[in-house]
């Protein structure tokens, strides 16, 4: 059950309008490696993790991905709320605007819309986590980019904090893979996998010499 609280994360503040920025940034709605993306990735990958502070973290990472989704949702709002059609005409977010209008709709900063194919759950909680640890360093890259590209204070702030939380998102993920590989590989664990666990164990241990 999600319960919706009627506050941002994080507060977004908007300096200008600025609808070519706005078109940028929606790579993070609805790119490959935005906020959409990681939601859905974590919250459909948790139900296969084996110990139960793993489907708790991805729960909670998942979840926290969707507020970050509605804050860029909100920066590339406030950036095109008071657009003029002059300050519109003759950037990339045209493209938006004769189909969407001001409405952020999740697309990539190239105009191509969402897909689920941008993400996965394999039943393999190695092979999902190390997806989620990339992820999480993908949308950091991003981030930088996008920073070097704005010239709005109030928006680098906001995007600044989201850069942050991926690297947190990272550490985390990263942690949860050492306690997931150690549990998988114990002879205490509870449940039977799809894969031959202790056979991957066995192949890892014998290509460290390589
Ligand atoms: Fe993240």
């Amino acid at each position: 059950m999600f319960l919706y609280q009627k506050t941002l994360q994080f507060p977004v503040r908007v300096d200008s309008t600025n609808p070519a920025l706005a078109e940028l940034i929606l790579e993070q709605l609805g790119g490959a490696d935005g906020e959409m993306s990681a939601g859905m990735r974590y919250l459909t990958q948790r139900y296969y993790m084996p110990l139960p502070e793993a489907r708790a973290l991805l729960t909670d990472i998942g979840t926290e991905e969707l507020s970050h989704w509605e804050m860029i949702a909100t920066i590339v709002w406030k950036l095109v709320e008071h657009a003029t059609d002059e300050q519109i005409k003759n950037t990339p977010y045209v493209q938006h605007y004769v189909n969407h209008g001001r409405n952020p709709f999740p697309h990539n900063a190239a105009g191509v819309p969402f897909t689920a194919s941008y993400f996965n759950a394999k039943s393999d909680p190695i092979a999902d986590l190390h997806e989620d640890m990339a992820a999480e360093q993908k949308a950091r890259a991003t981030y930088e980019h996008l920073i070097r590209m704005s010239n709005d204070h109030g928006v680098n702030q906001a995007l600044s904090f989201l850069r942050e939380r991926e690297i947190v998102h990272f550490q985390r993920f990263g942690e949860m893979l050492d306690r997931v590989q150690d549990y998988m590989y114990s002879k205490h664990r509870k449940h039977d996998y799809d894969f031959d666990y202790n056979r991957i164990r066995s192949e890892q241990d014998r290509y460290k010499k390589y």
